[in-house]
Formats: C-alpha cells, structure tokens, sequence
C-alpha cells in the first residue's frame, strides 16, 4: 500500500517563498521513485499572513497544521522598519513562531552544525582545526525558559520603568529534553556535552540535578558538562570535541548561531523541532529581507529540512542521506551559493535546486 503524507507548507516571508520552491521538488522526486505520495497544502504563516488575513498564524493554517503529518515552515518576518507597522504581539517571531511552538509542544529542537570533509573551506576556522569536518548534533529546548516565562513591565517604587522576564522549567520539560539528548548520544558516540550555567544561573542548578536523575538510564552515555560561555569558545577553538551537545532554549538559541558560524553560514542550518504528536521542520535562519527576490539565497538549509522530514517523521533514511548526498556533491564539484563563498562558480537558489534534483533523480534511480 502506498504511504500517502499530508504536509503542511508555510513558506513565510522575503526569501522564505524562494527557498521553499526549491525544497518541496524534493517531494516530488522522491514519490517519483518510491511508493509514496505527498500532499502539501500550502499556507499563509508570518508577517505576509498578517498583513493578508490580519494574524501571523490564521486560524486556516492552524487546521491545516493541526491534520498534517509534518509542517514544513520557511522562515519569516521582516525588516525592522517593515515589522514597525505590524503590533508587537502579531509579530512574526511573537505572533507565529512561539505559538507554532507551543501549539505543538515541540520541545526537542534538533540542529545539526554538519560540514563535509570536502566543504571545510566553507568553514570561517583554519583547516587545520576542522580537517575531518565538522559533525555535531546540538539539541535545544525549544518550548520553556525564558522565551515563554511570563512577562512584565511598569514603573518601579522610585518612577523607573523596569522589565521582567522570567526563566521556568518544571522538572518534567527539563527531564524529556535531556532523555532526547541521551539517546541520541546513545545513537552516535555516546558522549553528551550538558550546556549549562550552573555558576551563576539557579536553573541550571536544577537542571543538572536532573539531569543526574535522567542518566541513571543511559550508563554506557559519558556526560561532559561544560559553562555555556566556555562551550561558545570552545566551539570555535575545537569543534572536534562535540557530538551530541544539550541544552536550555536560550542558550541554544545563540549556541546554534554560532554553529553557523563556524560552518560559514546559518544557510547551512537546517532544524527539526520534535513534539509528542506533531514536528515541524524549518531552517535556523531568519528570512534576509535585504536579498528578497534576488534568487541568491541558500536554500541548503530549507531542502536540508526536508531531508529531516523524511528520516524523522516518515522513517525514509535512505531518501534523507540521498538528499544530503546531492547537496553534498553539488557544494564539492566546487559550486557555491552567494553566502559562503564567492570563489568558484556562484550558483543561484534555482540553480542550486536544478543540480540538487538533478543528482537525487539520479541517485533515487539505481
Ligand atoms: C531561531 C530563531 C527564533 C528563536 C526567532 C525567530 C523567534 O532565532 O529559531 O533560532 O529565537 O528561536
Ligand atoms: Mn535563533
């Protein structure tokens, strides 16, 4: 019987339209080759949706999200300026992405910072320190902290205005975060480097005892635990050093940035976002409304998501490993897209989607 997926697409705003017109022919090129189909229903989702149906996450997108098998979500907002127009709380990080968040309780952010052997000169660090490539998996929690710990501004007793953010876990938001982090470290090297600020922050006291609790059932997994100020250094100096990474949402937050960093550009960051019942899938970049429409952009990151898609929500590892490997073998022929690189023959988001589908249709085929 033919396995038959309902995606939900949100193409978001500036480059998001252009970067998910290339990933979903993924879709297309897999159920050419595989007794499976894929029926994507596209929505209005960010500032676009806004503006067109006055909230940044409409009631139809949440239907078709709520019966979807996997969403697929471009990324969104606008200019600061363009964001001015719109009310605080309807916009597009506020009014879509945290309630896309909660909504589906995806409290398990996968972000692998990867680079292949023969793109390490993509990489912003000397090829002495990332000579066998880069390969880490970082798991963010992506649902509590202080994204979603309530809120508070007003005047103080002496006339000052002052504001309020507060940073909540409850054991169990910390405990399944963490078991995530332990299984995945029992997938790969067993090795798991716990991200936390136990110096300073009472939260990450808690957070470790925890996590003592949670290892009880991995004893084969090692724990590393590193300061999240260290871990930003050190991530630079000997990125070798990490395999699987775990830790709270903000941290992860600024921690993922910097894997773009070290891998020449957040355009290489694709993420999958894991809840109970419902994951969605969405690059770990902003939407660039400085390059909107000039077909520059990346799109590695938002076909990288799909290829996420495929393995985690639909079990087709092999269809998701044929996707990297075509992203792969495009990058070292010696091509580039604008933001990595611009040494050896630029490519533009179509074309890099045309060589991408091109060596998928390929390998899919034998
Ligand atoms: C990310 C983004 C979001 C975050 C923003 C857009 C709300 O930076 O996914 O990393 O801060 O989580
Ligand atoms: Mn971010």
């Amino acid at each position: 019987m033919t396995n038959a997926y309902r995606i939900a697409v949100l193409p978001g705003d500036a480059i998001g339209p252009e970067i998910m017109a290339q990933a979903v022919r993924v879709f297309d090129v897999v159920q050419k080759h595989r007794d499976v189909s894929f029926e994507l229903t596209t929505c209005p989702f960010g500032a676009g949706a806004y503006f067109s149906h006055g909230h940044a996450f409409p009631e139809e997108t949440k239907a078709v999200c709520d019966t979807a098998d996997a969403i697929l979500k471009g990324p969104v907002g606008l200019s600061h300026e363009e964001s001015q127009k719109i009310p605080v709380e309807e916009q597009a990080e506020r009014g879509a992405i945290l309630p896309l968040r909660a909504r589906y309780n995806t409290f398990a952010n996968f972000r692998p910072i990867t680079l292949s052997k023969k793109m390490a000169h993509f990489s912003s660090l000397k090829p002495e320190i990332i000579s066998d490539g880069i390969d880490i998996l970082l798991i963010r929690e992506l649902v509590g902290g202080l994204y979603f710990g309530a809120k508070e501004r007003g005047v103080n007793d002496q006339g000052l205005r002052y504001v309020k953010e507060t940073l909540e876990y409850d054991e169990q938001q910390i405990r399944q975060v963490l078991k995530v982090g332990f299984e995945q470290a029992s997938l790969r090297k067993k090795q798991l480097h716990n991200i936390h600020k136990s110096n300073v922050m009472m939260s990450s006291v808690f957070w470790n005892e925890v996590l003592e609790e949670v290892r009880v059932d991995y004893p084969d997994v090692e724990v590393i635990h590193l300061l999240v100020d260290a871990a930003a250094t050190a991530l630079c100096l000997n990125p070798g050093q990490f395999d699987v990474m775990v830790m709270e949402n903000m941290f992860g937050d600024i921690l993922s940035d910097e894997g773009g960093g070290i891998l020449g550009s957040l355009g290489l960051m694709p993420s999958a976002c894991m809840g109970p019942d419902k994951a969605y899938y969405e690059p770990s970049h902003g939407s660039a409304p400085d390059i909107e429409g000039k077909n520059i952009a990346n799109p590695y990151s938002m076909i990288g998501s799909v290829a996420m898609m495929l393995e985690m929500s639909f079990d087709m590892k092999d269809e998701a490993n044929a996707v990297w490997t075509a992203m792969q073998s495009v990058f070292e022929a010696g091509f580039s897209t604008a933001d990595l690189s611009s040494e050896g023959q630029l490519l533009s988001t179509e074309e890099f989607g045309n060589k991408v589908m091109e060596k998928l249709d390929e390998l899919l085929g034998k």
